[in-house]
């Protein structure tokens, strides 16, 4: 019985561990919340854009934001106030910045619905 309560708590931690390291690969979070401070002024303070000129960054799929912030950053994807916004991110920050918006609550949703005539 006590082995077994030594194995679930090993099991327990390793997981933990795992979480720890995977998070640390593909960004931290708490970093990306402090690098946002910036964003928020077109993105909102809840990462889903203070209008709807301003795309919502909330619960987008991680790779996604990483792979567009780099794309900015390169100049593979031409958006004048993006382009800037982008241009001083190291790839440290874009990881840690996806992480953060990736993590919140998301308000996206399909046109389901919505398109006159659609399903
Ligand atoms: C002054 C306003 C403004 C600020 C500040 C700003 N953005 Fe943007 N962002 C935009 C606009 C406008 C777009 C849409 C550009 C386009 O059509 O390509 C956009 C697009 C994006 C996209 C692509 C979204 C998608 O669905 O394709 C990402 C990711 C993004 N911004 C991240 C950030 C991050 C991270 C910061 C802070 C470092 C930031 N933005 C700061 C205005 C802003």
């Amino acid at each position: 019985m006590q082995q077994r309560t030594i194995l679930v708590s090993l099991v327990a931690a390793a997981l933990a561990l795992s979480f720890g390291t995977a998070s640390a690969a593909n960004g931290n979070a708490a970093d990306g919340k402090t690098k946002s401070a910036a964003c928020a002024a077109c993105h909102g303070a809840d990462g889903n854009g203070i209008a709807p000129n301003y795309p919502a960054l909330a619960g987008q799929y991680q790779d996604y934001l990483a792979q567009v912030l780099h794309e900015y950053k390169d100049g593979q994807r031409t958006n004048a106030i993006m382009n800037g916004m982008a241009a001083p991110l190291s790839d440290q920050d874009i990881k840690d910045l996806a992480a953060y918006f990736s993590n919140l609550p998301s308000k996206l949703s399909d046109l389901h619905g919505k398109i006159q005539g659609g399903n």
